[in-house]
């Protein structure tokens, strides 16, 4: 039994979802219902530019019924999204990645041993009874690739971004370049993919960046931030503002740290959603 807040958030017992550094499983209700408040239809498209563990665009797909394309530069990320679609060769490479994190944590040492095989195969059956259950998966599409080489060739109804943030120090989110280079490793991957993290400083020209070249190519761009990560609404807000976007929806959504990234340094953790018009209306 599923139970949710009256804001949409899952709390436990909630379902299974793959093991993904600052997966949003547990904020999937909030986006849906963010979405039909904005009128998406099957017929509309969706696009997340950093997919990662592909909780949001995969229930977008299966449970609104839009076509989506879901984008990441990871390894792991692209196994995942492409198993889900039906590309059961890559439920292996998925189930390995989710089997690594589950036994070693985020930061995957480059010798860790292979899991323990019947880790792999509950995460392939988890896979493949996902993917089955999904009349709409047909619709799914899964991109792999830097997200400000792909986005100007982009243009739909709906873009979705969290970025890879930096914490709120500053500092650099160490998690991703291990998820990104040593799980590439370990999954045998054969793309070279350098995972450069954003300073504070780059990671502001991303969001302007970001939100120039989607409104000139979607109906509604939304912008998804965390209380963890550099900017603060603080700084990203009038930053936001002074380059001539101003959010139609500026939405948060508070709930206790231990429910999403339990790192025991603040004791509540706020989703941060702003949406966009773009020119594309
Ligand atoms: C905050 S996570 C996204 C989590 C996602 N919302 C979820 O629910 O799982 C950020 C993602 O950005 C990806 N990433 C980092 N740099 C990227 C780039 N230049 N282009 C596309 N994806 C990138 C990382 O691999 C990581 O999966």
């Amino acid at each position: 039994m599923t139970e949710l807040t009256p804001s949409g958030f899952l709390l436990e017992p909630s379902p299974t979802w793959l093991p993904y550094f600052g997966n949003q499983r547990r904020f999937v209700p909030y986006v849906l219902e963010l979405l039909q408040g904005l009128g998406a239809r099957p017929s509309d498209t969706f696009y997340e530019t950093n997919a990662g563990s592909h909780a949001i665009s995969w229930h977008v797909n299966k449970l609104l019924g839009l076509t989506t394309f879901a984008n990441d530069l990871g390894a792991y990320s692209y196994a995942i999204g492409s198993a889900l679609s039906g590309f059961d060769r890559d439920s292996r490479t998925a189930a390995l990645g989710a089997a690594l994190i589950e036994e070693y944590g985020y930061l995957v040492p480059a010798d860790a041993p292979t899991p323990n095989s019947e880790t792999i195969a509950k995460w392939i059956r988890f896979l493949r009874e996902e993917s089955a259950t999904n009349e709409n998966r047909r619709r799914t599409n899964v991109l792999r690739g830097d997200l400000f080489e792909l986005l100007p060739s982009w243009s739909g109804d709906f873009i979705y971004c969290d970025f890879a943030w930096p914490w709120k120090d500053g500092s650099f989110t160490e998690e991703y370049e291990v998820t990104g280079d040593t799980l590439s490793l370990h999954l045998g991957d054969e793309t070279e993919t350098q995972f450069r993290m954003a300073s504070s400083r780059r990671i502001l020209q991303d969001v302007l960046e970001y939100l120039d070249l989607a409104r000139e190519r979607f109906r509604f761009v939304i912008l998804s931030n965390q209380s963890s990560n550099y900017p603060t609404p603080e700084v990203l807000e009038p930053h936001m503002r002074a380059a001539g976007h101003v959010p139609i929806i500026s939405r948060r959504l508070s709930v206790p740290a231990e429910y999403v990234d339990d790192l025991g340094k603040d004791p509540v953790f706020t989703e941060y959603q702003y949406v966009f018009e773009g020119r594309a209306a």
